[in-house]
């Protein structure tokens, strides 16, 4: 028996359609998956087909292990994984509730809302596949979906490095190590966690690192993510105005100079030879906007080139690195990435370097972290106020005496009142 539910009342960001059944669905995964490739014409260059050769069962999914034909093209499969992906979810229920949830509503005016309420409380199934190829092909097919939010907490700090995390997968914790990989690029489309975890990188850099860290903090297009950190003694640099960016630019690029001839004539190869501590940041958030001035982008790819020896790293964000938005030389001297949701797979590939940033789902913080290889990670989730906490001790311009008698948040939130700081 099947039950349809109209998608008119699934509020509250469930769309589409709930199919109940009550004893399974109709066929497995194996069957589907082996369909999938036949209807793809997933085949070896003399039609030979992929053969299932084990399965085994995990804690959360079952791993489907196939024997490929010579001379297959493994590219047909990763660039398919969305196929197999949605194959694997036509037809499953959507949500994980069985009909005797349903016995208890009471069809009184108010049943619309009781069972709004059982479908709320519910999971949301879809089922995510990861590949892997190792002279066979590997897909593991997890039953449940990877977490929407991962909140931060302070195991994420490794005190006195320069590794931060920056993302979770099924199997861990992703960290970047600035000391052992330096830059890093930011994509993805508006409202997808670009600045989110900008605000992380750099309160994780000031706890791991109050002594040593630099901060040189640009927030353009009118952003505001940084506006909180300019009273940590760390903070070296702040602007939000394209115009004034320049200037700092090139403050660091002599200063850089200067540290890298010193590292040289001391007969060194880089900082992390050298044993100096200090480390300097320059994160740009919202970098199109500067992309056109060609006094600001030399510079940039200048610290993109040669920052790394001398420890001057580059945080660069921008919705899309296209060659408009940032330069060709620079990108090939950042390897790094950390992508989220993209437009299309032209995006992807400029930004990535390979299509996949735009199948991502549509959830904040759920990206593609590229090094040496690249996985699917779901960035961590810190807060303005738990980010005011923690780098509440690093702050050297204290407000008035009086301010600290009033609600402080109301008064910032507001927006209408203007603050008052003395320098301590
Ligand atoms: N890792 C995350 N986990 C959960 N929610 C997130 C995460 N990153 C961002 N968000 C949510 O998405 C919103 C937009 O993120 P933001 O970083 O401002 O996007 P962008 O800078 O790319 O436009 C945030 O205000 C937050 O509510
Ligand atoms: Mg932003």
């Amino acid at each position: 028996m099947l039950f349809e539910i109209g998608s008119t009342i699934l509020v509250g960001g469930l769309t589409g359609y709930a199919y109940l059944k009550k004893n399974g669905s109709a066929s497995n995964d194996a069957d589907k998956i082996q369909k999938i490739f036949a209807n793809s014409d997933w085949n070896g260059v003399n039609g030979e087909t992929i053969r299932i050769h084990r399965k085994s069962k995990f804690n959360g999914g079952t791993e489907y292990v196939y024997q490929l034909p010579l001379g297959f093209d493994r590219k047909k499969i990763e660039n398919g994984k969305h196929i197999l992906e949605d194959g694997l979810n036509i037809k499953q229920k959507l949500f994980d509730f069985e009909l005797s949830d349903f016995f208890n509503i009471k069809w009184d005016k108010d049943f619309l809302k009781q069972l709004k309420n059982i479908l709320l409380q519910k999971k949301v199934v879809r089922k995510e596949i990861e590949l892997k190829f190792d002279g066979m092909l590997r897909i593991k097919v997890y039953t449940e979906s990877m977490k929407d939010q991962y909140d931060w907490n302070e195991s994420y700090l490794r005190n006195g490095t320069w590794s931060v995390s920056i993302g979770n997968t099924r199997k861990g914790v992703v960290r970047h190590d600035f000391d052992e990989h330096k830059h890093l690029i930011i994509a993805g489309a508006t409202g997808y966690g670009k600045s989110a975890i900008l605000k992380l990188i750099v309160t994780s850099l000031v706890l791991q690192q109050p002594d040593n860290v630099n901060l040189h903090l640009i927030d353009l297009k009118g952003g505001s993510a940084f506006q909180r950190f300019k009273d940590l003694k760390q903070t070296k640099n702040f602007t939000r105005e394209p115009s004034e960016a320049q200037g700092i630019l090139e403050e660091i690029q002599a200063e850089m100079n200067q540290k890298y001839t010193e590292i040289v004539d001391q007969g060194f190869e880089d900082i992390k030879e050298s044993g100096r501590k200090e480390r300097h940041f320059i994160i740009i958030d919202e970098a199109a906007d500067i992309a056109d001035d060609p006094g600001c982008m030399d510079i940039v790819t200048d610290i993109a080139r040669r920052g790394r020896g001398a420890g001057y790293y580059l945080i660069y964000a921008t919705q899309y690195p296209s060659s408009q938005s940032i330069p060709q030389q620079t990108k090939r001297n950042i390897p790094s990435r950390l992508c989220f949701v993209l437009d299309d797979a032209t995006a992807s590939n400029t930004a990535l370097g390979q299509t996949g940033a735009e199948k991502l789902p549509l959830i904040p913080g759920r990206g593609i972290y590229k090094n040496v290889k690249s996985q699917v990670v779901q960035t961590p989730y810190i807060s303005n106020g738990e980010i005011k906490k923690q780098t509440k001790p690093h702050i050297v311009i204290k407000p008035r005496k009086e301010r600290e008698t009033v609600e402080p948040t109301e008064r910032e939130e507001s927006g209408s009142n203007t603050f008052e700081f003395e320098e301590m």
